[in-house]
C-alpha cells in the first residue's frame, strides 16, 4: 500500500526577482512552456496522481496564478460553439478540481509559505511542489516517481518523502544535501541534511529537489524552526529537526530536471519542451 495523497501545496508566493522586470506585472509561473503556463504543469502533475484537492499559497497581486484554472463558463460556451472540443476538454479537467488560495503576506521563507496552509491540510500526508521545478522522464513526472517509489513495505503512515537529483560535486554548495544511511536502488534513507555545503563539507552529491510528500505533522515543526539563515523559515530546517524522529527518505529521480525558476533554465525549457 502506497501513502494516500490526496492534497497538494503550491506554494507560488516568492517576489521572483531573477525575472525582473517581467515579474514586476506578471508572476513567473505564468510564463508559457508551449502553450501552457508552468504552473499548469505543476498543477497537472498533482492531476496525474489523483490529487484533486490544490492550494496555491499566494502574495499580494498573484491573484492571476489560481485566476487560471478558475472555471469559466462564457470560453467554453464560446469553444463548444466553435467545436474547439480538445481545448474545451483540456480546460474542463481544470472543474473537477477544488483550488484553494491562502495568502503569505511577507516572503519569509519557503517553510513559512507552507505554514500558512497548515489550516487548510486535512489529510495525514501532503504532496508541495514548489514552483521551479520540472522532471520530464519516461518513468513519469516528479511526483508519480515519488508516490511509485513509496510503494512497498518501507511505507509508514509519518514519513517524510522527497525527490534528489545526483549533481555534480563543483554544484554541492546551491543546494541541500543529504547523507544517505541506506539505499534501496534509487529509494535512499536519510540521516542528515546539510544546506549549502562546500563540496570539502557535503556528504554526498544528493541534493533536494523542490518536490516533498510531508506528514501533516510538518505543521507542528514548522513554527518551532524559528529563522534560519536571512531570517528565513526554512523547510530543510524543519526536515533536520525531525531527524532521528520521522523516517525521511529521498528519490533519486530518472529522466531531466527543467528549473525554470531562472532565465537560463527558462530558456533551455522553452527550447526543448516548448
Ligand atoms: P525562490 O527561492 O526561487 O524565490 O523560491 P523566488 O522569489 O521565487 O525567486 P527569486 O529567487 O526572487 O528569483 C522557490 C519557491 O518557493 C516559493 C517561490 O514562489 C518558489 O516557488 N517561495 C519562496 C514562497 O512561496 N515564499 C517564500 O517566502 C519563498
Amino acid at each position: 500500500m502506497c501513502v494516500k495523497l490526496t492534497q497538494a501545496i503550491l506554494p507560488v508566493a516568492g517576489l521572483g526577482t531573477r525575472f525582473l522586470p517581467w515579474t514586476k506585472s506578471v508572476p513567473k509561473e505564468l510564463l508559457p512552456v508551449g502553450n501552457k503556463p508552468v504552473i499548469a504543469l505543476l498543477v497537472d502533475e498533482c492531476l496525474s496522481v489523483g490529487i484533486k484537492d490544490i492550494c496555491f499559497v499566494i502574495s499580494r497581486g498573484k491573484e492571476s496564478i489560481p485566476q487560471f484554472f478558475y472555471e469559466d463558463n462564457e470560453l467554453e460556451e464560446e469553444l463548444e460553439r466553435r467545436g474547439k472540443k480538445d481545448l474545451l476538454s483540456d480546460l474542463k479537467r481544470y472543474n473537477e478540481v477544488n483550488f484553494h488560495v491562502v495568502y503569505q503576506e511577507e516572503q519569509l521563507g519557503d517553510g513559512h509559505a507552507i505554514l500558512q496552509a497548515a489550516d487548510w491540510v486535512d489529510s495525514e500526508n501532503v504532496a508541495v511542489l514548489f514552483g521551479d521545478d520540472l522532471i520530464v522522464s519516461d518513468a513519469g513526472n516528479g511526483l508519480q516517481q515519488m508516490v511509485q517509489a513509496d510503494r512497498g513495505p518501507r511505507t509508514a503512515v509519518r514519513k517524510v518523502m522527497m525527490s534528489l537529483q545526483d549533481v555534480p560535486k563543483e554544484d554541492v554548495s546551491r543546494y541541500g544535501i543529504v547523507e544517505v544511511k541506506q539505499s534501496q536502488g534509487r529509494l535512499k534513507e536519510i540521516t542528515s541534511l546539510v544546506e549549502k555545503p562546500t563540496p570539502e563539507e557535503a556528504p554526498s552529491t544528493l541534493a533536494i529537489v523542490g518536490k516533498f510528500i510531508l506528514p501533516k505533522s510538518i505543521f507542528d515543526v514548522l513554527p518551532d524552526v524559528g529563522a534560519g539563515h536571512g531570517g528565513e523559515i526554512r523547510l530543510v530546517d524543519a526536515l533536520i529537526s525531525e531527524l532521528g524522529k520521522t523516517p525521511i527518505y529521498g528519490h533519486v529521480f530518472e529522466g531531466k530536471r527543467f528549473d525554470v525558476g531562472t532565465p537560463e533554465g527558462y530558456k533551455e525549457t522553452v527550447q526543448i519542451l516548448g
